[in-house]
């Protein structure tokens, strides 16, 4: 199995007035197609930094971000947005959907840089939506969904583009168990599928689940045997 997403030695700075703090360190992993991998370590530990890095939103103080076979590092920042979207999904902590656009227009909206949604695209926001339960507000403003229901519009938000791989960070945090299985579902059907999924998450509803691959722990911004 080839890696479709690699870290390599991958470390994250932030300067605290004169001290500096070190949020993520020398990490390096690959994840390959068809791998479910959870990222677990307790909070601060540098999860979603590195998620953020491995996104291509975040610029790491050094190393290097393989996707797909190519380094996003040393593109210059229109390639990598655009190699990014091509490839990466990405479900961030606090997720941005866009409070007065409804449901279905949040869904379709990475499609803008793409020259919008066509009927095909439309389908299958229809069919991630349904997928997720969420078809019956598809029409509602994104205001008006309840946390989990927000959670579950960005996953299919971040699936629309059909990128190969998907990053998703406490993806069950506002779930209930029903909810939260669902998504859990989605993300071995994924995987099943052919994408590489990296989950960061201390939900042991995900790190007890038989489809996960692998569990990486982090700690202090460094992996470390569990
Ligand atoms: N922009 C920033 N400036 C300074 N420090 C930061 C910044 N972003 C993150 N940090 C620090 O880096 C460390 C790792 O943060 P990160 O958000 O990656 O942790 P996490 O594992 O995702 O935590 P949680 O489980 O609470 O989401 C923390 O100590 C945090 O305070
Ligand atoms: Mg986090």
């Amino acid at each position: 199995m080839s890696a479709f997403l690699e870290a390599i030695g991958l470390t994250r700075r932030h300067r605290d007035g004169d001290a500096v703090q070190v949020a993520v360190d020398d990490v390096s992993l690959a994840i390959a197609r068809g791998e479910l991998v959870a990222l677990a370590g307790p909070s601060g530990s540098g999860k979603s930094t590195l998620l953020g890095m491995l996104g291509g939103i975040l610029t790491p103080s050094e190393g290097d971000v393989r996707i797909a076979g190519e380094s996003i590092v040393a593109m210059r920042e229109h390639h990598r947005t655009a190699h990014r979207r091509a490839h990466v999904g990405i479900v961030l902590q606090g997720l941005a959907l866009v409070p007065a656009m409804s449901v279905l227009e949040n869904v379709l909206l990475p499609l803008v840089p793409f020259g919008g949604a066509r009927r095909d695209d439309l389908e299958r926001a229809r069919a991630l939506l349904r997928r997720l339960s969420l078809h019956e507000k598809e029409r509602a403003p994104a205001r008006q969904l309840s946390g989990g229901e927000r959670q579950r519009a960005a996953i299919a938000r971040a699936l629309v583009t059909r990128p190969s791989a998907l990053l998703l960070d406490e993806p069950t945090a506002h779930l209930d168990a029903e909810s939260a299985s669902v998504v859990l579902d989605v993300l071995a059907e994924l995987a099943r599928d052919d994408h590489a999924v990296l989950v960061a998450t201390h939900d042991p509803r995900i790190l007890t689940r038989p489809e996960v691959s692998r569990v990486l722990h982090l700690e202090r911004g460094r992996l470390v045997e569990p």
